[in-house]
């Protein structure tokens, strides 16, 4: 069984451990305590399987990150966490890796549009970002 709960600090470590299994230059620990990014986690028996961490910002929502360890991925733990972080009403965007089709296909099945490109905006390789946003009355599907 999945539980969707807020990030608490004994959660830090392991999700810290999963950004690292999942991620070729994965964020600094920093960034999971920074006040202003809200977390997600993700937990099954206890432990932590994945997060997804968002921000507002000027009334939009930023999706921050979002990973879910390597062992339980396409199970949908993925899309519960997406589930959770879209409750809200605003409209949210992201960047994306033009490489990273599997999250592209998730961004795409929750409503988000390409809707510009980021000219090297990842600094560890210098690749592109999709820049993909979800308007509030886009509809989730859970087909
Ligand atoms: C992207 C990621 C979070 C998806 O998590 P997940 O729990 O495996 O995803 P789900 O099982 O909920 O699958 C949701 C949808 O994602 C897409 N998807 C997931 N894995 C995929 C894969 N390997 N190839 C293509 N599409 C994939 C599918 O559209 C899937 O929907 P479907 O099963 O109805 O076809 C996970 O693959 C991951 O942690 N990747 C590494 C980190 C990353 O790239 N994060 C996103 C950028 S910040």
């Amino acid at each position: 069984m999945i539980g969707i709960e807020p990030m608490k600090n004994e959660d830090l470590a392991q999700v810290v451990a999963i950004e690292r299994l999942s991620f070729a230059a994965p964020k600094d620990e920093a960034v999971f305590r920074h006040d202003e990014i809200k977390y997600l986690v993700a937990n099954e028996n206890d432990k932590v399987v994945g997060y997804i961490g968002f921000e507002k910002i000027a009334g939009e929502i930023h999706i921050i990150n979002m990973a879910v360890h390597p062992d339980h991925r396409g199970k949908g733990i993925g899309k519960k966490l997406m589930e959770e972080a879209l409750i809200s009403k605003e409209v949210v965007f992201l960047e994306v890796r033009v490489s990273n089709l599997p999250a592209q296909k998730i961004y795409e099945h929750f409503g988000f549009k390409k809707v510009g490109m980021r000219k090297g905006y990842y600094q560890d390789n210098g690749e592109d970002a999709i820049l993909m946003r979800r308007e509030p009355k886009g509809q989730v599907t859970n087909d």
